[in-house]
């Protein structure tokens, strides 16, 4: 069976989204594209169906499933719809830009009585987030203690605040986290270099390991996401994310991506190509709608946080059965 696929929003995501769809994905075709801004539909829809109005794409006969990348504010509402539809959802992260909304989405899910809703945390898929995840439940390292996140962008617009690096690139760290620990997050504090970037967030876990994250919007010389897991007898963590090594003008070295979508390249594939599936054979994969509430809770709580610089306990609500 073919499964036809719907994309909403079709800037820097959501053409990588239409891409795979086109040229690396099994299983799937993509049968129409929406965006707001109509000269961009109809420039990416290629022999796919244009629309303007998100729900309409929604609605459409056609489409079967659906993916999200159109803007933070747009994602629980256009989730929503999707599952008023009954429409399986790939929506990118986070779910929602509040835990309220967040947790509307869930609700409106258990309602549903069946999983609908992927959040598009892709670094599940990542082959180097996967590989140090075995290496840990395979016991190659005993129990984890610390868990040392960096996360650093070339460079970001001015009107970048540290409450964004927190709800748009942090809230990566916190899924990733809670997945490669198994476990769940229980304190968080920030401490701010002058001026605000980078921020240094430590979190514990509710199994007493520490969590640790550098998130640097304008560390200059490129993008940067690195992990190093360490435990009792021993530590895993990623090699620099390159195939080649370069000598020339008496340095040695390696190049670093642009930003995230070269970096993550093969995660974003290996989701979607993951999540058609699941659409069709099931069982869900990825990030359910209750990761991507805790993510966002959590991300809310650590904003919070920031401006008190205080060690604070997280309240988060209590799983859905739905989800255990
Ligand atoms: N998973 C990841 O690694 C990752 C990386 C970057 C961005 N994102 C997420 O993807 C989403 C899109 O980010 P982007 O960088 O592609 O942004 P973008 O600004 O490049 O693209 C957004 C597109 O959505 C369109 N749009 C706006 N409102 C719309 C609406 N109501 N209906 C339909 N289309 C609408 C815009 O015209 C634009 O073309 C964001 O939520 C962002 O957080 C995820």
């Amino acid at each position: 069976m073919t499964l036809g696929v719907g994309v909403i929003g079709t800037g820097v995501m959501g053409a990588e989204h239409v891409r795979l769809l086109r040229e690396e994905t099994a299983g799937a075709a993509l049968v129409a594209v929406c965006d707001a801004d109509a000269a961009r539909a109809t420039a990416v829809a290629g022999d796919a169906a244009a629309f303007t109005d998100p729900l309409a794409l929604i609605a459409d006969d056609g489409v079967q499933a659906v993916v999200i990348a159109s803007p933070d504010a747009t994602h629980a509402g256009l989730t929503l719809a999707c599952i008023a539809a009954g429409k399986p959802v790939l929506c990118e992260k986070p779910l929602a830009p509040s835990a309220d909304e967040a947790l509307r989405v869930v609700e409106a899910e258990v309602a549903a009585g069946r999983r609908l809703v992927t959040v598009g945390y892709m670094r599940r898929f990542d082959p180097a987030y996967a590989a140090m995840k075995q290496a840990l439940d395979g016991g190659a390292i005993g129990a984890a203690v610390l868990l040392h996140n960096i996360h650093r962008n070339a460079a970001a617009p001015d009107w970048f605040t540290g409450a964004m690096a927190v709800t748009n690139s942090f809230v990566h760290e916190i899924d990733i986290s809670r997945w490669l620990l198994s476990a769940e997050m229980t304190t968080v504090q920030v401490h701010a270099a002058p001026g605000g970037d980078p921020l240094l967030i430590t979190m514990e876990t509710d199994a007493g390991q520490i969590v640790s994250t550098e998130v640097f919007m304008n560390a200059a010389y490129g993008y940067h996401v690195h992990a190093q897991l360490v435990g009792r007898d021993g530590t895993v963590e990623m090699a620099p994310p390159t195939t080649t090594l370069t000598n020339r003008a008496l340095h040695h070295g390696h190049q670093w991506p642009e930003n995230w979508v070269p970096r993550f390249r093969d995660a974003y594939r290996i989701q979607m190509n993951a999540w058609v599936r699941s659409c069709t054979v099931g069982p869900p994969v990825g990030a359910s709608a209750w990761d991507g509430y805790l993510a966002t809770a959590i991300a809310e709580q650590v904003v919070a946080a920031l401006a008190t610089g205080a060690r604070t306990a997280l309240s988060l609500a209590t799983p859905p059965d739905l989800y255990r």
